[in-house]
């Protein structure tokens, strides 16, 4: 049977941008900023997505078009007879991890969705939205239900294959998106306040780059956000016809990707502090943060309920992705149809997905790594460790493993004057960094 192949190259450019954009620009950006103390992380951030992500996007892409196979099948065909194809389970690995837990928090965003359509999220409930919003999610059940509906929804876009199920949804709502955001950004801004949550986001305080987990952290962010080392852009890469050209490409989902992230900063820290909430709140931050700044909004309500709709579609262009490296891979290992796989990968990560929602609950106390309760473990070693391990393979694949007038070639940059840079970042530089952030990680630098 023939690879099925994107439409358009903007067929492939909506459904990569769709990747990147999603929970990860809003909820974890937002978390993990006001975790790491906002102004510095952002820089450092800022800076890993410039030097480390966006060429190694273009990698990644160049990879799966070059090899036209699934993130293993991509590393067997390219360095044959080589074990570097095991790397590629780092991806197939972090799909299972990190879709497991964004189809509980996308489910949360479903719930809020839901809330608006019927009105109660328009005054604050009796518990407060804080109140409220922990209730629900320490349930035992009734966030499961949102992550079982959420996940059988990404099954159904994913087994219906590329092209149709997922250029379309992302041509409407990723613009309805960013249309949402910047009128909330000025909404926000001008709260009582404000002023303090810009500080707090853009202006850097130092002494926090003193602590190893803020490059980590940051290096983990711009791996998550861009959809970066899992396999997920390759895999998207492989369904390329070979004349689309790849560099002003791969430029353009970065840029898209960070503006999205900073927009959303803008929006969710000043009102964090208009409203005093704790900016390192974690993963419920934007979930308490943000029907307080629709609740003060004029026509807030109506506001809220078009905002969940496209955070919904956005985790969904993200999610499909996620699916998408796991079904790739075992349609071709296995044989079987894209709907039996699909379904069978969806349904595991489901399974996985409860144990990740009953971690807000009744396993509350289940701690796997440090003080993390099971999201954040399973975050921390997808989105911190397998997806920086799975982008150093596919660098040192192309930078090492590659001549240069391959590499170059692959990426279409043979005749380009940024061609030389980018094999040096790809080669020298980002290798580099992501193995002095981990050594410095584990305290040996
Ligand atoms: N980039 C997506 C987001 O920011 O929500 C999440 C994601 C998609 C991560 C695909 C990793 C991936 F391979």
């Amino acid at each position: 049977m023939a690879r099925e192949k994107w439409g358009t190259k903007l067929g492939f450019m909506l459904a990569a941008m769709g990747s990147a954009v999603g929970l990860g620009n809003i909820w974890r950006f937002s978390f993990v900023a006001g975790n790491n103390g906002g102004g510095a992380f952002l820089i450092l951030y800022l800076l890993f997505v410039l030097i480390i992500g966006v060429p190694l996007l273009l990698t990644e892409v160049s990879i799966g078009r070059k090899a036209e196979s699934d993130v293993v099948g991509s590393f067997k065909k390219l360095a044959p007879g080589t074990p570097w194809y095991l790397t590629g389970f780092f991806g197939i690995a972090s799909a299972f991890l990190i879709l497991s837990f964004y189809a509980v928090v996308a489910g949360w965003a479903m719930f809020y969705f839901w809330n608006y359509l019927n009105g109660s999220f328009f005054a604050q409930p009796a518990a407060g939205y804080e109140g409220a919003f922990g209730q629900f999610i320490s349930h035992t059940w009734h966030p499961i239900a949102w992550t079982a509906f959420f996940m059988i929804l990404t099954i159904v876009i994913v087994l219906s294959g590329v092209k149709k199920g997922i250029e379309l949804a992302n041509k409407i709502f990723m613009p309805m998106l960013a249309l949402i955001l910047i009128v909330l950004a000025f909404f926000s801004l001008s709260l009582d306040g404000a002023s303090e949550g810009l500080k707090f986001l853009f202006t850097p305080d130092w002494t926090a780059l003193s602590n190893p987990s803020i490059y980590i952290a940051a290096l983990g962010q711009a791996f998550f956000s861009l959809s970066l080392g899992m396999g997920a852009m390759l895999t998207y890469g492989s369904y390329l016809k070979k004349e689309n050209k790849l560099p002003s490409a791969t430029l353009g989902i970065g840029l898209m990707d960070t503006f999205f992230a900073v927009i959303s900063g803008i929006v969710i820290f000043p009102a964090v502090f208009a409203f005093g909430i704790d900016p390192s709140s974690g993963p419920p931050l934007v979930f308490i943060t943000l029907p307080s700044i629709f609740e003060q909004m004029p026509l807030g309500g109506m506001v809220g309920l078009i905002f969940f709709f496209a955070l919904i579609l956005a985790s969904l262009s993200s999610s499909v992705s996620i699916l998408e490296v796991p079904t790739a891979y075992f349609m071709r290992v296995f044989g079987w149809s894209r709907f039996a796989t699909s379904t069978v990968m969806g349904s595991i990560m489901f399974v996985m997905g409860i144990a990740v929602s009953l971690g807000f609950g009744v396993w509350s106390g289940v701690t796997p790594i440090g003080e993390r309760n099971i999201l954040d473990s399973m975050d921390y070693i997808a989105s911190n460790i397998l997806l920086p391990l799975g982008g150093l393979s596919m660098a040192l694949l192309v930078g090492w493993y590659f001549k240069k007038s391959e590499a170059l070639e692959a990426t279409d940059l043979t005749s380009s004057p940024i061609g030389s840079t980018w094999f040096t970042i790809v080669k020298w530089v980002a290798p580099i960094l992501i193995i002095m952030i981990f050594l410095n990680k584990i305290g040996i630098i």
